[in-house]
């Protein structure tokens, strides 16, 4: 049986101002930092030990994964780091509040540019000074692939590849495996778990810093699935996550 470890980021300081993030680089908050350590407190007891990490290049998932790893006394271990994790780029409504947009544009629109599968958020434009073009960390990409917004589909074709030639190489010889992530990295690799659809996608949400840990065969088909923890927190958390796209 190999087991694969989830963990999307604990609160960062943008989830708790209820701001749209995307690839904005902003850090944990105090609750956030709290959460990464009780998760990898919860993994140490439960006697999960892992082999490689993988995450962003994003400081929220960064900073979590290594204080998950540090309550584990598993800082050694090699970590990965790839925009390929990136959350979703959020285009022009990174920066704004979930809220507010809300009571502007409806309810409605903001469940639709957070949760539908292909409708785009307005996109940035080069000029933009959150366009992350001159930005040293993704140097290595070709300008066209650097982006000015993404669907969760966009976001599904970077993370998949990814996943297929990176990751499951090394859950297939037997490595133990944590991705600390973004929601909605996270909701395109579940959505292919999972097999979830296009048109069920929008009913999934994954909650901060709660380890998700997935059962898989041989073949890495999920067997099982759950999250670590008290099951009054995980919903406690998801419903604070719907709530984010309600007006004040
Ligand atoms: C963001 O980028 O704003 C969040 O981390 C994910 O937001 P969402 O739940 O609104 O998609």
């Amino acid at each position: 049986m190999i087991k694969l470890v989830l963990i999307r980021h604990g609160e960062s300081t943008w989830n708790k101002e209820n701001r749209f993030t995307g690839w904005t680089d902003v850090d944990l908050s105090e609750k956030g930092i709290a959460e990464a350590k009780q998760a990898g407190k919860i993994l140490k007891s439960e006697g999960y030990t892992f082999d490689i990490a993988f995450t962003s290049v994003l400081k929220r998932a960064i900073k979590t994964l290594d204080l998950l790893l540090e309550e584990m006394d598993q800082l050694w271990i090699p970590v990965v780091k790839s925009w390929k994790l990136n959350e979703r780029h959020y285009g022009a409504l990174q920066g704004l509040n979930k809220a507010e947009m809300a009571t502007k544009y409806g309810e409605e629109q903001v469940m639709i540019w957070r949760r539908s599968y292909d409708i785009p958020p307005p996109a940035l434009t080069p000029d933009d000074e959150r366009y992350p073009g001159s930005d040293p960390r993704y140097a290595a990409l070709a300008p066209g692939d650097i982006p000015l917004f993404e669907t969760l589909k966009d976001t599904v074709h970077r993370v998949m590849p990814y996943w297929e030639t990176a990751i499951t190489p090394l859950l297939k010889q037997g490595q133990k495996v944590v991705i600390a992530a973004h929601g909605n990295s996270l909701r395109a690799l579940v959505k292919y778990l999972d097999h979830i659809s296009d048109a069920d996608i929008p009913g999934l949400n994954i909650p901060t810093g709660i380890p998700l840990v997935y059962e898989l065969d041989d073949q890495l088909t999920p067997v099982k699935k759950y999250y670590l923890g008290d099951p009054e927190v995980v919903a406690q958390q998801l419903a604070a996550v719907v709530h984010q796209g309600k007006a004040k």
